[in-house]
């Protein structure tokens, strides 16, 4: 190994091609993100066909420019990570294939690594360059992982997952690693696939998280009462993998349904509102002006400009909706790092960016004297940072893929 511990992370298991350079898990030394939201934007989602088709586009230059803004070149590295599951599998195919060849090319251990593990790790990276910066005068050597021997809770919240893991030290490695129990999930769709979907139905653009997220703040939260039904664990579902797509990384097994989600019927909720009330032909209408080909639509900074995308109802219901997400994510979140004695929450993945979510998660954090941790918000959706981050402890245990590795889709973290 260089004395330096430099790994390149590759990422596309969606609609992101990304690639980073990270030393020692610790120091982001560049990252590159390039994104296909223009591409997917006017089918509302994600087409898993498309998304391979630019993946192999952008993956050769996205890498180049990882190297070239980290200042190395291919020689300087000392290991190749890549996301191998879950994701769609031509997204992830085109990664995989790639960082096979170059790792084989150049001779290099090749290092595997689960999406949603990444997500945790995108905190676990802020924490460690943050920590590193505070330590650079006194500490010449370089910064290992170090986990906590307490208990960690981790809210995995993106487009394609609603995962809850308790994250732990990992017995039996000679280096500091974590070891991942899932203990909380969706049963059918991902809070952020939620978020996309009102935003659909409402005519605004894709993804929709963040149009939810700017015009929620003009609205009122309480204005349409969503509830959430308890998760019964049916008996027939034990131990079966669902087909939904959120669900489908981890089988149902042996989970607390207190601690299960479930997104499905709060998009069906918002849909019966707005016809009831008559308000989607109106909304869709205006947000069809704002969509128009050649306008640049931006998420509203003002309530002038909210109000020039929908009216004030239908923006008390999109405050609503958040909120009853929000809500319901915070709940099983903080019941289960009570019932499971973790005394700090991790929220990871693409809904984390959301602003009412980090501002109730905090404040309810503190009132409970637990810690929160978020990444920051480039670090929050799909990054390869996070991927070679992951991979640094792995890279300490000698952990490597061989020339085998396939993509899989529906890669499962713990147990
Ligand atoms: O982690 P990510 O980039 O990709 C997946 O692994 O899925 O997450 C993307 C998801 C999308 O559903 C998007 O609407 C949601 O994250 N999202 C947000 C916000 N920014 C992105 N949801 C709510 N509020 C936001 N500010
Ligand atoms: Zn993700």
């Amino acid at each position: 190994m260089s004395t330096r511990g430099l790994i390149l992370g590759i990422e596309s298991s969606c609609d992101e091609t990304a690639a980073a350079v990270v030393e020692r898990g610790a120091r982001t030394l560049s990252s590159v993100v390039a994104s296909q939201i223009a591409t997917h934007a006017r089918y509302g989602g994600v087409v898993p066909e498309l998304a391979s088709r630019e993946h192999l586009r952008a993956i050769v230059p996205v890498v180049r420019g990882a190297l070239a803004q980290a200042g190395i070149t291919l020689g300087d590295l000392d290991a190749i990570a890549v996301t191998a599951g879950p994701g769609l599998a031509g997204a992830l195919l085109v990664g995989v294939t790639y960082a096979k060849a170059l790792a084989f090319a150049q001779g290099l251990p090749l290092i595997a690594v689960n999406h949603l593990e990444g997500h945790i790790h995108a905190v676990l990276l802020n924490e460690r360059e943050a920590e590193r910066q505070s330590d650079e005068d006194t500490t010449a050597g370089p910064t290992t992982p170090n986990p906590s021997d307490e208990a960690v809770l981790a809210l995995v919240v993106s487009g394609g997952h609603t995962h809850l893991y308790l994250v732990h030290p990992a017995r039996g490695v000679q280096e500091p690693n974590w070891s991942y129990s899932l203990v909380g999930r969706t049963v059918d769709d991902a809070a952020g696939e939620a978020f996309d979907k009102v935003a659909k139905l409402l005519g605004f653009g894709y993804p929709g998280g963040p149009w939810i997220d700017a015009l929620a703040r003009f609205g009122d939260p309480n204005s349409v009462p969503f509830s959430f039904s308890q998760i019964k664990t049916k008996v027939h579902l034990r131990g079966k993998t669902p087909r939904t797509k959120a669900a489908k990384t981890a089988p149902i097994a042996e989970l607390n349904p207190r601690l299960m989600f479930s997104f499905s019927g709060i998009k069906t909720a918002v849909l019966r509102y707005l016809e009831l009330n008559n308000l989607r032909p109106e909304a869709q209408s205006r947000a069809a002006r704002l969509f128009a080909p050649g306008a640049e639509a931006k998420p509203p900074q003002t309530k002038e400009e909210a109000l020039a995308l929908c009216s004030q109802e239908v923006v008390d219901l999109v405050a609503s909706f958040q909120h009853a997400v929000v809500g319901d994510l915070m709940k099983k979140s903080f019941a289960a790092a009570e019932s499971l004695g973790a005394q700090q929450i991790l929220v990871t993945g693409g809904v984390a960016a959301n602003r009412e979510l980090r501002a109730r998660f905090t404040a309810e954090a503190l009132c409970r004297g637990l810690r929160v941790a978020f990444p920051t918000l480039s670090l929050s959706t799909d990054n390869a940072a996070m991927i070679a981050a992951a991979a640094w402890p792995r890279f300490l245990n000698g952990e490597f893929a061989d020339q085998s590795l396939s993509g899989d889709p529906s890669l499962v973290l713990g147990r």
